[in-house]
């Protein structure tokens, strides 16, 4: 088996917050990162492929398809764009690393036809990142009504 990866980077900004916890719990547990406003990361994607090189063409994955696939379904949706409401396939979840990272394998696992998905990194810093195997996980969805909206001057 070969992995192969692909790596790009994003500019986000979101906001960690549970609904369903008072404002006191969500700045216990989420403190800095519960701001109103959010925050942002620069993020850096990591997906690697395994698989067997194709004997004619020598590739696992045509790493340029990797990348169009990457840009197209993931970076084009979240790239300078706000997790918590901008991000169609994120609405309702807390968008921590490991949940953004779960969400972004089943995208990318829909994607990929040479090769198996076989992981995603997601750095959120160059000191904490997540590792995802495509265990299956459910995460929790609230109902988008309940988020609050900003409120802009
Ligand atoms: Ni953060």
């Amino acid at each position: 088996m070969v992995y192969v990866t692909r790596k790009c980077h994003f500019s986000a900004s979101h906001r960690l917050y549970n609904p369903e916890f008072s404002a006191e719990k969500n700045e216990a547990i989420f403190d800095k990162c519960n701001n109103f406003y959010g925050h942002g990361h620069n993020y850096v994607l990591e997906v690697t492929v395994a698989g067997i090189p194709d004997p004619e063409t020598g590739y696992v994955i045509d790493l340029k398809k990797l990348r169009d696939i990457m840009e197209e379904k993931i970076i084009e949706k979240v790239d300078h764009k706000h997790l918590n409401y901008d991000v169609d396939f994120l609405q309702g979840i807390i968008p921590t690393a490991e949940n953004v990272a779960i969400v972004f394998w089943q995208i990318l696992d829909l994607n990929i036809k040479s090769g198996k998905l076989h992981s995603i990194k997601l750095y959120e810093s160059e000191n904490n990142f997540v590792e995802y195997f495509g265990e299956p996980v459910t995460i929790k969805r609230q109902n988008v009504s309940h988020q609050p909206q900003p409120e802009f001057a």
